[in-house]
Formats: structure tokens, sequence, C-alpha cells
């Protein structure tokens, strides 16, 4: 995660508190190290108390700072509130929300899916992104500041065979957080998303593994395959991904606000 001479200087988010939804690992982790290592003071969220005590001592060793841990299913209602408190945190002290737990489905052709699929899925990336600002919106209203970024994807700009239900998750999130937005700024609080293309992390080399399988081809068959839907020819990292959301929750970026940043190499061109 460091070593990167074009990062934000260290000191950007002293005195700041982060949250990041979903970041015992994948791209919530990266983000909440980046603003750490940015000086922010960050609370992990994920569901697996084991996994967010494993994150915490990570996230120690890279940055050197102590992040606060709770345990609450962003896909159940309350649950974020009522956990912050019962670590002792208000949830209206909190500066920057970053929304990053999501689900994705098993791809399968759009009848297939069922109402339990949907739920699944609408309940963590679309109420759960609305859950999450409510809990911390009016501390940042009080204040006349706050950041609020969601992780979204290029899922939400093509209509994707066998996806139908996460993309329209992730079109869905579009419409929230530009209201969410227009909500906000009459009080200097902005609510932008970032959209990654595919994250080269496990998840997505754990699919390329199975697809490589299923056709009989070489995992580097997939990759490159998958790459090439890129002008860039590349997968994006999750260190890519957290620059851009360290940008969006940065005083440069005070008057940007109901955007969606694309960070996917240049699929969606
Ligand atoms: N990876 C990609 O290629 C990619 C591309 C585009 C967009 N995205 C989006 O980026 C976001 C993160 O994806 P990722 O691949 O990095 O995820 P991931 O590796 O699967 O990690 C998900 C994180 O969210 C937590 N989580 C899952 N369900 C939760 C819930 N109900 N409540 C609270 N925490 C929960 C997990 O911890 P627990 O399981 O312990 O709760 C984990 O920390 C998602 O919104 C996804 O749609 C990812």
């Amino acid at each position: 995660m460091t070593g990167n001479d074009q990062t934000i200087p260290a000191p950007a988010f002293a005195g700041k508190r982060a949250c990041v939804t979903g970041s015992s690992r994948g791209l919530g982790f990266d983000i909440a190290t980046r603003l750490a290592e940015a000086g922010a003071d960050v609370i992990l969220v994920g569901r697996q108390a084991e996994q967010l005590t494993d994150a915490g001592a990570r996230l120690f060793a890279l940055t050197d700072r102590m992040p606060a841990l709770c345990e609450a299913d962003m896909g159940q209602n309350g649950e974020l509130v009522r956990n912050l408190n019962g670590i002792g945190i208000d949830p209206n002290t909190i500066d920057i929300m970053v929304c990053a737990a999501g689900v994705s489905l098993p791809h399968r052709p759009f009848w297939e899916y069922d109402e339990a699929d949907y739920r699944r899925c609408f309940d963590l990336n679309i109420l759960g992104v609305q859950q999450a600002v409510a809990a911390v919106v009016h501390g940042m209203m009080g204040r006349k500041a706050g950041r609020i970024i969601a992780i979204g994807g290029t899922y939400g700009y093509r209509g994707v065979a066998r996806s139908a239900i996460y993309s329209a998750s992730k079109w869905a999130l579009r419409g929230l957080v530009k209201s969410i937005a227009a909500e906000l700024g009459p009080f200097g609080v902005t609510a932008n998303i970032v959209s990654p293309g595919g994250v080269d992390g496990e998840n997505l080399r754990a699919q390329f593994a199975r697809s490589a399988e299923r056709e009989g081809i070489s995992f580097q068959a997939v990759y490159d395959r998958f790459a090439a839907r890129a002008c860039m020819n590349a997968l994006v990292t999750g260190q890519d991904v957290a620059e851009m959301v360290c940008f969006l929750a940065s005083d440069a970026a005070a008057r940007i606000t109901g955007q969606d940043m694309l960070v996917d190499a240049g699929t969606i061109v």
C-alpha cells in the first residue's frame, strides 16, 4: 500500500474520524489503510469478530495506527448505530463515511434469481448504504462538513448478462447517492460514488480460476481476456480505488458532489 509518491501527504486527515463498512478485507481494508496512513482515526466494520481483529492487527502493522473495531451486519437495520454506541463511539462524531460493504450474487440467468437473492443484494448494497449514511448524517449536517463515499462498480453503467440483480443494485446506488448529494449539498456535506472495474484481488482471482477450469484454459488466458476489456489492458488495484476515495474525502474535493468516479483502467469510456 505504500511507496506511491503521488499519494496525499500523511496529515491530510489528522483529527478526522473515518468509518469504513466492509473493511475486514478486500477493497474496504485497502481504503481504511490508506485513510489511516493519511492520519484518520479509522473504524473498521464487518460481521465477523475474528476477521476484524486480524484486520485491525494488519492495519496497525502497516500504519502504526490502531483502528476501532465494530462488529455489525450492514444488512440489518440499526445494527451499526447500536454497535458503535456499544463500543463507545457516537456515530455523529464521524467525519468520513465510506460504504464498501457489498455483495454480488452467483452468475445466473435473470429468471433464476428469486426473492431471497434480491433481498440479500439490495438489503446490503442499497438499504445498508442508506442506513450507514443515516447513522452519521446529523452530526455532519450540524458541523456543516462531512464526506460520504459509496463503492459502486462498472456494473452500474451497463446491462450485464447473468448478473441482473447485482447490476440493478449498482444502478440503484447511483440514484440513491446522487439524491443524498442533492439533500446534503446545502449543508456542505458531499456524497459521491467510486466505481471500480475488476479489482485484482482474491475474489476476482478465484473467479478466474473457476472459469479457467470450466473452460479448460489457463488462468493467465482468463486474466488476459478480462484485462483486454479495459483501454489500458489492465485490472485495477485496491490502492487505485483507495486513492480516489482519499481524494474525495480530502479538502481538495470540497466542491465535488453527486458524482460517480470510475476507477476502471478505461473499461467504460
Ligand atoms: N472486487 C471487485 O472486483 C469489485 C469490483 C467492483 C465493485 N466492487 C464493490 O466493492 C465493494 C467491496 O468488494 P470486495 O470485493 O472488496 O469485497 P470482499 O473482499 O468480499 O469483502 C467484503 C467485506 O465486506 C464485509 N461484509 C460483507 N457483508 C457484510 C455485511 N452484511 N455487513 C457488514 N460487512 C459485510 C466482509 O466482512 P464479513 O464477511 O466478515 O462481514 C468484508 O470485510 C462491494 O461493494 C463490491 O460490490 C468490487
